[in-house]
Order: C-alpha cells, then structure tokens, then sequence
C-alpha cells in the first residue's frame, strides 16, 4: 500500500475534473474524488468503482474550511501521504455577458465571487494538504489554469484570445499562474513540481458546447502533468506538452 501513488482531484464529479480522476484511475493510480456533497461524491466514486478503478468519494467544497480539514484527516488516517493533488474545481463569472459591456464595470462582487473558488480557496486546499504531499517520494501538485490567464497572450495584438476580457476569470487564473511559480520555487529540492494546466476549450458545463475539445482530450494535459518525471516540467504553465507563456 505504501508505493500505492493516491491522488485526490477537486471537482471531480463533472466535467474535466472527473474525467482526469478516470484516466489517472485507469493508470493504476488510487483516485479520491472530491465534490460539494458527500452523495455526489460517493455517486461519481462509485461509477468509476465499477470499471475497476480503485476510488473514493468524500465531500469538499472548496471553500469551506472545516471540509478541507476534515479532507486532510481522511487522507492521513486512511493513505497516511498524498502524492497527487489536482486542483480542479474552478468556476467562471456570474454573468458572461458582463464583458461584452465593459471590463471597468467589474464589480468588486464579481472579483470577490471568482478569486474565492479560483484563488483563495486552491491555495487554502494546498496549504492544508501540504504537509501530506511532502509525505509523498514525488509529490506532484497541477493547478487549473487557462491560456485567458496569460498576461503575454492578452498583449498579442489579434490574439485567439483577444475578445475574451473577461476580467475576473482571468485576473483570478493569472493570479494562480504566480501562485504556481512562487510555490514551485519555494517547494524546489524537495522533490515536489507544482505546475499550471491549461485544458484546452472543452465541451463541459464551463466550456459550453461550442468549445473546440472533448472531455477525454480536456483531461491529458492534468493527467501529463501529474505523472511527470522528476525531470519533468517545474513551475511551468503547460498545455498538452507546450509551454504557454505567463
Ligand atoms: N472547460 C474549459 O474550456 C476550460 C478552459 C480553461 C480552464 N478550465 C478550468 O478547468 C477546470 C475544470 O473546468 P470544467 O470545464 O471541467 O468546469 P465544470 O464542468 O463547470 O466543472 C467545474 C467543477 O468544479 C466544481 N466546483 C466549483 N466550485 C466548487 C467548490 N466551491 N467546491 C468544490 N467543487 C467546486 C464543480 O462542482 P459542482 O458540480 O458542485 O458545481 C464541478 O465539479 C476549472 O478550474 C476551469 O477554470 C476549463
């Protein structure tokens, strides 16, 4: 049980977030499914279960602090070290539309609402896992990004991006990008990597039908990065192998 790698995936009962618990489950990998409710958790467990997936289902809403407590104590007592940890769960604005109008009519509300999920809440669930990660031989920490975080990207002029000012998303996705960097330098030497994922434009509840990538695709680039080699990419933001810039 103890080389036994474990991963635990936020947001894993839809979307990206559970597609990257199947394929790192099909990978031998023991996968903890994360979700708001302990049913929805157990429910998107149990569907893996029944492929042969060794896997887990606890409730976690990110943004609750005592749920990310109670998360630590069941990994320590039950696996007793965490090797992967996939910061998943994310959430867009509350309005798209909002940015058709203007970026400067972001409300502080807004920033507030987005950077709660995307940023404070990423940042609380690592600090609280840490200690069970560097318990780890080569913990690996990926970080849901997105290629609307990048700073160089949005001052390309035509960029593919161009039109997507959607301020708080973005602002809350490249404030995680320096979260990445920082805690990647910090964590250098202890045999941790800790990078940013950009998924893709994929067809989920977030990325609407009319994005370009399917969820099976949408998974690889979390999947990669969890199972990177200790030559592998650190402190970096990375979409299916490809280096993004910040
Ligand atoms: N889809 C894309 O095109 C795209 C592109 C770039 C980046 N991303 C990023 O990829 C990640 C996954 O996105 P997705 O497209 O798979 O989105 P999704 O289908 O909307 O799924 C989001 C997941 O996050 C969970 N979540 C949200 N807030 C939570 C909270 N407070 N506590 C626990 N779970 C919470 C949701 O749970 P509930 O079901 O309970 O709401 C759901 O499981 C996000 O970080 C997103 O920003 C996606």
């Amino acid at each position: 049980m103890k080389n036994q790698k474990v991963a635990l995936i936020t947001g894993a009962n839809r979307g990206i977030g559970f597609e990257t618990a199947k394929q790192l489950g099909e990978q031998g990998i023991t996968v903890i499914l994360t979700a708001r409710t302990l049913v929805v958790a157990t429910e998107s467990a149990e569907k893996l279960k029944q492929q042969g997936i060794d896997a887990y289902g606890i409730q976690l809403d990110v943004t609750k602090a005592e749920e990310r407590v109670t998360a630590a104590k069941y990994i320590e007592e039950k696996f007793g070290k965490l090797d992967i940890l996939i910061n998943n769960a994310g959430i867009g604005p509350k309005d798209w539309s909002m940015f058709e109008k203007t970026v400067s009519g972001t409300t502080l509300e807004e920033f507030e609402y987005v950077f709660n999920t995307n940023l404070f809440s990423l940042v609380a669930v690592t600090n609280e896992l840490l200690p069970l990660i560097k318990k780890s031989a080569a913990g690996r920490i990926v970080n849901l990004s997105s290629i609307l975080g990048s700073l160089t990207i949005h001052s390309t002029k035509d960029s593919p991006i161009a039109s997507m000012k959607t301020l708080s998303y973005n602002a809350s996705k490249a404030a995680l990008n320096m979260y990445t960097n920082h805690l990647a330098l910090e964590l250098e030497g202890t045999g941790i990597k800790v990078n940013s994922a950009h998924p893709g434009w994929v067809k989920t509840e977030l990325g609407t039908d009319a994005a370009q990538m399917e969820i099976p695709d949408g998974a690889k680039t979390s999947v990669q990065l969890a199972l990177i080699g200790e030559d592998g990419p650190n402190g970096k933001f990375i979409h299916l192998g490809e280096e993004l810039p910040w």
